[in-house]
C-alpha cells in the first residue's frame, strides 16, 4: 500500500532530499515481517542507501537511547531493542524523516493509522516493530551511529 503520492510536476518549496534512520526491530525480525516491511519502504519510495543486521549490545543501545535516559520506559526499552538482531536502514527521499514517522504510525499501536506499519506489524508502546528518527538532528546522529562511510551506498 503506498500512503504518499509520486513526485508531483509542480514540487513543494518546502521539499528537501533528506536522509532518516529506521531500524527494523527485533519483534518484527523473529516474527519474519522484514520482508513486508521493507516492502512498505519500498512501495512508499524511499531508497536504501545503507542496510545490515546488527544486535546490538545493553552499552550500546543505551548509548543510542540515551535522549530517552530515566524515562519510565527507558530499561523496558533498552532491553527489548537488545533482545535479538534488528535491521538498521539510511533511507533516502524527499523529506524521509517526516514521511518515513509517517509510514511507522503512532508509537502506540493502538493509535496507529490503518496502513502504517505499526497497525499492521507492531504489537505495544516497546515492541513497536520499527524505529524512525523524529528529526534532522537525531537523524544525522543515528545514521552515523551505525554506519561509516564505506557503508553507504
Ligand atoms: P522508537 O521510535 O524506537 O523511539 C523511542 C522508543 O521509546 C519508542 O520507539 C518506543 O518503543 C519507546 N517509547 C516511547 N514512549 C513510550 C512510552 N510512553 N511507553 C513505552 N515505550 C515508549
Amino acid at each position: 500500500m503506498q500512503l504518499f503520492k509520486k513526485k508531483s510536476y509542480i514540487q513543494n518549496k518546502k521539499s528537501m532530499i533528506q536522509q532518516t534512520l529506521a531500524i527494523i526491530k527485533p519483534d518484527s525480525v523473529r516474527k519474519n515481517y522484514a520482508g513486508k516491511i521493507l516492502s512498505m519502504i519500498d512501495d512508499n519510495g524511499f531508497a536504501i542507501k545503507a542496510i545490515k543486521g546488527i544486535h546490538l549490545d545493553t552499552r550500546d543501545a543505551k548509548r543510542f537511547y540515551s535522549i530517552h535516559e530515566g524515562k519510565p520506559f527507558f530499561e523496558d526499552l533498552v532491553n527489548f531493542i537488545t533482545s535479538g538482531p534488528c535491521i538498521a536502514i539510511i533511507l533516502e527521499k524527499e523529506n524521509a524523516i517526516i514521511d518515513f514517522r509517517r509510514l511507522i504510525g503512532a508509537t502506540n499501536p493502538k493509535e496507529a493509522d490503518e496502513g502504517t506499519i505499526r497497525k499492521n506489524f507492531a504489537e505495544s508502546k516497546t515492541s513497536n516493530a520499527v524505529h524512525g528518527s523524529d528529526c534532522e538532528g537525531n537523524a544525522l546522529y543515528e545514521c552515523s551511529f551505525f554506519f561509516s562511510g564505506q557503508e553507504r551506498f
